[in-house]
């Protein structure tokens, strides 16, 4: 006997051994527990349902838990999705069906709709949450083969921002729908399309904001103007935390959700209120949304512009307003801490609350905008000698050029004068007229008869 049959036969015993363990695996899959797939780094992998690509067992309830670390966010991409359809009298997922739950950061699960065979759902479901649970439920017997899914974990750094949609016949402004910050960037300045001219009819764009996992951002609404009515048929913005789930498949706990969110429409002047301009966000991403209705837009003028316009700023940390004097609590801030100062919400009766005092990076000093809280201009404030400098250099400049135009003028117009007195005392000494008036000087108009 040669080695080579033995070396075949043992190694087709295994084969067939593990084969058998496979199915019997796949077999004992009645999913007693969760299956865990945790992966800390950006990775790519799949799930399959039980047996695939055979049919999929009777009476099983499976729960793939997807999840990886906090900073990386969890796609999923159906390859593959094969169940018994809706119940033709219910319509309802009856025989088999897979839920997609979303955990967020606070460990709230976003329950999704029931799906099945035939149903038309996005193949590709974008999150930006780090965790996600299915759950596959079968109760009948079927020759349905089930799915099979991809699953992407992504670092933050490559999370683009949702899609922009741009269905305005005019593409003028295509280019400035939606977007994202260069990494690394401390504030900025987002615009609506066409600020501050006027803004597309019928779009979405969106953009998102992602600064260092241990900041959060702040952000204050610099001008709006969508419509003149608090109207939001016109167009809406609206601020979201970036690790706020929006559900796709259902709308029913949105209400719950609201606090995460900022919504704006129509003018600036309707949030007059010290606040209502602002927003921070709870975690290191921004969410903007800037959506249109098909009404006929605003255009802007001389006087007015039309659009928003709003600046956010990383901050490293809020220096807690409540404990005051208790010095060894507040989060320590190496870069520059903004003065705070103190809201007052009745004048001269007393009601104040110290305003939020941030710590933001010492980059942010003296970049001509402020970007501490709503009044505070501490940031601004300290920069004011040099530029009180410049400024006043620029300005003994330009006095000195107008002295010395003023002069120049004077001069010439003396000098004008002068000769035009000259020539016309010439003319006149040829050819007064009779009366004896000089030429130059104007005539006063006649007193209206009454
Ligand atoms: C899913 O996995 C995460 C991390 O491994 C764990 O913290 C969480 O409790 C799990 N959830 C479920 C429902 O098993
Ligand atoms: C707005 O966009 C939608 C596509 O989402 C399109 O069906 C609709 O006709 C557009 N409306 C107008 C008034 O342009
Ligand atoms: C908004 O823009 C419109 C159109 O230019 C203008 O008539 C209106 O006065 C503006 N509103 C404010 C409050 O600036």
């Amino acid at each position: 006997m040669g080695n080579p049959v033995s070396v075949f036969s043992s190694s087709t015993f295994f084969f067939i051994t593990w084969l058998l363990f496979q199915r019997f695996a796949n077999a004992s899959l009645p999913c007693t527990k969760p299956i865990q797939i945790y992966h800390e780094n950006p990775t790519t992998g799949v799930v399959y349902s039980p047996n695939w690509p055979d049919p999929y067992p009777n009476r099983v309830n499976c729960v793939y838990n997807l999840s990886t670390t906090a900073s990386n966010v969890v796609h999923l991409i159906f390859s593959h999705f094969d169940l018994s359809p809706r119940s033709q009298r219910s319509h309802q997922c009856l025989d088999a069906y897979l839920i997609i739950i979303v955990v967020d950061r606070q460990g709230r699960q976003h329950i999704g709709d029931r799906i099945c065979g035939g149903d038309q759902f996005e193949r590709v479901f974008e999150t930006m949450q780090s965790n996600i649970l299915l759950e596959f439920v079968s109760y009948t017997n079927t020759v349905r083969s089930g799915f099979k899914i991809e699953y992407q974990f992504i670092s933050e750094g490559s999370i683009r921002q949702p899609t922009s949609l741009y269905f305005d016949a005019d593409r003028t402004y295509e280019a400035a729908c939606g977007g994202r910050n260069e990494a690394g960037t401390h504030w900025g300045e987002i615009t609506s399309p066409g600020f501050p001219l006027s803004y597309p009819k019928n779009i979405s764009c969106s953009w998102l904001v992602r600064v260092d996992p241990s900041q959060r951002i702040y952000v204050r609404l610099i001008h709006l103007n969508i419509s003149d009515i608090k109207e939001c048929e016109f167009g809406v913005l609206s601020v979201a935390n970036g690790y706020r789930h929006e559900l796709n498949v259902q709308r029913r706990d949105d209400r719950r959700l609201e606090h995460s969110e900022a919504k704006f429409c129509g003018n600036l002047k309707f949030y007059e209120e010290e606040g209502l301009r602002s927003y921070i966000t709870t975690g290191n991403r921004l969410l903007i949304r800037f959506k249109t209705g098909a009404r006929t837009p605003l255009r802007g003028d001389d006087e007015s512009k039309v659009g928003f316009k709003l600046i956010w700023t990383a901050i490293n940390a809020i220096i807690d307003e409540t404990s005051t004097g208790m010095i060894q609590n507040e989060p320590a801030c190496n870069e520059f801490t903004c003065h705070g100062g103190l809201l007052c919400v009745e004048h001269g009766q007393g009601i104040c609350q110290p305003k939020s005092q941030f710590c933001i990076d010492s980059s942010l000093v003296c970049n001509g905008v402020p970007n501490c809280a709503e009044g505070d201009f501490s940031d601004e404030f300290h920069c004011h000698s040099t530029e009180i400098f410049v400024s006043g250099g620029a300005a003994l400049f330009c006095l000195l050029l107008v002295i010395g135009a003023v002069m120049c003028c004077e001069r010439a117009r003396r000098k004008s004068a002068i000769q035009k007195a000259l020539s016309s005392s010439e003319r006149s000494s040829s050819n007064a007229p009779k009366n004896g008036r000089p030429v130059w000087e104007d005539r006063k108009p006649r007193q209206p008869q009454r």
